[in-house]
């Protein structure tokens, strides 16, 4: 089983990355996605959402990164997957399932599904382009408003010669409402040939474990639910492979001192936006740590960096609580 760590925007970046690969359980990741539009994109744009590229397209514990391209124009994604291999890409993922309005407005993501025979252009115009060697992966949802093109879309990106196919559970129709419908990907099941992965809702090792049987996928990609438990990877391989090591959930002393690395390695240069990664981090991590909540209403209203590194810290001490009733 491969465990791959979702792409998300605005919270998934090069040290989330870092932080979560170190807990351990993945085996691969992917950027945030990156939108192709009027002109293909240049190497140093992709360096930049991915430093991991300086770094043989791995993070520090090794994990490759795969670089995810946005876009609905064969010919300019094909030349920034170009880019993005001769900046050090060991694979391109390929989005197809980003609900987005202004991303969908702009003949992007979902709304692509919706055009199954474009997305095998897409697909083919990125494998022909770079070499063999380089995997070409595609991220979809099970269609836009209904399922009734998923075989087609999935048979499509076979045919193009897809490495491997990661399903979203859900149409852009569901959103992000649970529940996610793992068992419609079961139809593609035995019709397409390459390996699939199933995605969306799973938070706990029981999830994963009804995901896999009820799509029939050998592999997982866990979105929120890594956020919200930074070990859930670990915590998975525990449960579901026979020789894994057993996992003892991590204690929150140790989550907060993970959000204090984030927290120090945002930009902090423009005021009105200090802290906001690390807030929505939390925003996840409360579902899971009561002490990530408390420290969530400490920090929500401040852009102070000092401000919020001591919070975080008395946190990391176990002193937020006394702090909350003084306040
Ligand atoms: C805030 C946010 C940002 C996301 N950004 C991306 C993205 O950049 N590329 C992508 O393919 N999917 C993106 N997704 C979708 C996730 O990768 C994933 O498919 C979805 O959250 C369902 O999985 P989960 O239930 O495990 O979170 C995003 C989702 C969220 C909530």
């Amino acid at each position: 089983m491969r465990i791959l760590l979702a792409p998300m925007e605005g919270v998934i970046d090069h040290t989330m990355r870092e932080l979560l690969t170190r807990i351990g359980g993945y085996d691969r990741c992917v950027t945030e996605f990156i939108r192709v539009t009027t002109h293909p994109v240049p190497a140093k744009v992709f360096r930049r959402f991915a430093p991991e590229l300086e770094t043989g397209g791995r993070t520090e514990s090794g994990v490759p990164v795969y670089v995810q391209l946005l876009g609905g124009n064969p010919e300019r994604m094909a030349r920034s997957a170009v880019h993005a291999v001769a900046a050090g890409a060991p694979g391109i993922d390929l989005n197809f399932g980003c609900p987005a309005k202004v991303v969908n407005r702009h003949d992007g993501g979902s709304v692509l599904l919706r055009e199954p025979e474009r997305v095998g252009d897409i697909v083919s115009a990125v494998r022909d382009a770079v070499d063999s060697s380089i995997p070409v992966c595609a991220k979809i949802r099970l269609g836009f408003d209904d399922v009734s093109l998923l075989e087609a879309v999935a048979n499509r990106i076979a045919d193009a010669g897809a490495s491997e196919l990661c399903i979203h559970a859900r149409t852009r129709a569901d959103g992000y409402r649970p529940p996610a419908h793992w068992h419609e990907v079961r139809r593609l099941q035995g019709s397409v040939a390459m390996p699939l992965v199933v995605n969306g809702e799973i938070w706990k090792p029981g999830h994963a474990t009804a995901a896999l049987a009820d799509s029939g996928c050998e592999h997982l990609m866990l979105g929120r639910g890594a956020l919200a438990r930074p070990d859930l990877a670990r915590a998975i391989r525990a449960a579901t492979e026979p020789s894994g090591a057993p996992w003892k959930p991590m204690p929150w002393v140790e989550v907060a001192q993970q959000v204090q690395t984030f927290f120090q390695h945002q930009d902090s240069s423009i005021r009105r936006y200090v802290g906001n990664r690390t807030k929505q981090w939390l925003g996840y991590l409360r579902k899971q740590y009561p002490e990530a909540e408390l420290l969530f209403q400490a920090v929500k209203r401040s852009t102070d960096v000092g401000e919020i590194t001591k919070l975080i810290d008395r946190s990391t001490r176990g002193a937020l609580e006394e702090f909350a009733s003084a306040a």
